[in-house]
């Protein structure tokens, strides 16, 4: 059996007649930039968020830095985030201009550890951006209480965790913005590239929605701004697959469930940890090798017996020799967690469209190379 990490197509056959019309109306009207359809979508989006607003902007590294940008954050400021998320968090504050403070992340949940902020904040801080690492929400409750005891700003990079919630608390709740990505792998993505950034504040949601659009929000009038909107076709696209998000992540929770069943007496493993109350909608379901030097081994068992598994991600971001280190990027404290993360994970192939075949059919080739690390 071949099980692929992506069901893209399956998905498209499965919401084709809404997302086919939403196309063909946004063809016809003759609007596709900033048209009607992008409206539409915002509200739909701010409804079912639960945001005052709505932005649709070009993709979620965008969101993140225009949020920064719009609340002034940039040369001279420090943001912190943690050193196991997808490089474009880190990025995303780079971009704005500001120093990327990194701090490890919790050996459960993988998100950012709040016990480690305190020591990394400096007069100099201005934001921490937690990330819903694989799906799970952060710690919210611990980061806000530190946020706001230091007076800074919280930006949640919600990428991965659309659809997700605390035990006793709603996302962006105490937060200055909520950004996200729209891209087709994500759990709620368009044809290609999109973003969002949800927010309570009237004076983000007029900043960004200038930034977007070259710094206008009235013909011929510019301020300084970017070219960074989401499409109306891509809207279309999402209006339809938004409907069905509660249906598709229940799906994700389904199968991870089974998956925990069909690993549960693996020993050279670990499987993930979902925090207890919370909503992780398991945009990946990232396994655990115990021993750092067998994850390579069960990577390659996996694919060569046709499981297309992958790992997210195996280069920590303080480990890509690429970014400007020093003046721009600093590390505060140990990394040992985020270390080993990347060193151990093997993320499986989680989309809703799954059959319970391929999903038994993968834990028996986990449990196949778990029986041998046993004799
Ligand atoms: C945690 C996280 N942050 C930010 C991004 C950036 O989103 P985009 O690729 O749409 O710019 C992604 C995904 O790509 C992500 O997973």
């Amino acid at each position: 059996m071949q099980v692929p990490f992506y069901g893209h197509v399956k998905q498209y056959e499965n919401i084709k007649d809404e997302i086919d019309a939403n196309i063909k109306r946004v063809l016809m009207s003759g609007k596709y930039v900033q048209g009607p359809m992008l409206t539409e979508f915002e509200e739909q989006a701010k409804e079912y968020f639960g945001s005052k607003y709505a932005i649709g902007v070009g993709n979620g590294t965008d969101a993140i830095w225009l949020s920064l940008m719009a609340l002034g954050i940039g040369a001279g400021d420090e943001v912190i985030t943690h050193a196991n998320t997808f490089f474009a968090t880190a990025e995303a504050a780079w971009i704005a201009g500001a120093k990327v403070i990194l701090v490890d992340s919790d050996p459960k949940t993988k998100c950012i550890d709040p016990t480690k902020l305190e020591a990394a904040i400096t007069d100099k801080t201005k934001a921490i951006i937690p990330v819903h690492l694989y799906g799970q929400c952060a710690d919210m409750p611990a980061i806000w209480d530190i946020a706001e005891k230091h007076n800074l700003l919280v930006i949640e990079d919600n990428a991965q965790g659309i659809d997700g919630a605390g035990a006793n608390f709603k996302q962006g709740e105490r937060s200055a913005a909520v950004t996200t990505s729209y891209i087709i792998q994500k759990n709620l993505g368009c044809f290609g590239d999109g973003g969002m950034v949800f927010t309570d504040r009237e004076d983000l949601n007029s900043t960004i929605r200038r930034l977007r659009n070259h710094g206008s929000d009235k013909r011929d009038k510019h301020s300084y701004g970017f070219n960074s909107r989401l499409d109306d076709l891509q809207a279309g696209v999402l209006s339809a697959k938004m409907k069905q998000i509660t249906k598709l992540t229940d799906r994700r929770i389904e199968l991870a469930m089974r998956y925990n069943e069909g690993l549960k007496d693996a020993k050279a493993i670990n499987l993930p940890y979902a925090t207890p109350g919370y909503r992780h909608v398991y945009h990946l379901y990232v396994i655990e090798t115990k021993d750092a030097s067998k994850r390579d081994e069960l990577l390659k068992y996996l694919n060569d017996n046709g499981v297309d598994a992958k790992t997210h991600y195996s280069v920590a971001i303080h480990q890509q020799e690429g970014f400007p280190w020093g003046k721009e990027v600093e590390i505060r404290g140990s990394l040992e967690n985020a270390e080993k993360n990347a060193a151990t994970c093997v993320s499986l192939p989680m989309f809703p469209e799954l059959t319970e075949e391929e999903i038994d059919y993968v834990a028996e080739q986990v449990l196949a190379w778990d029986a041998k690390q046993n004799g």
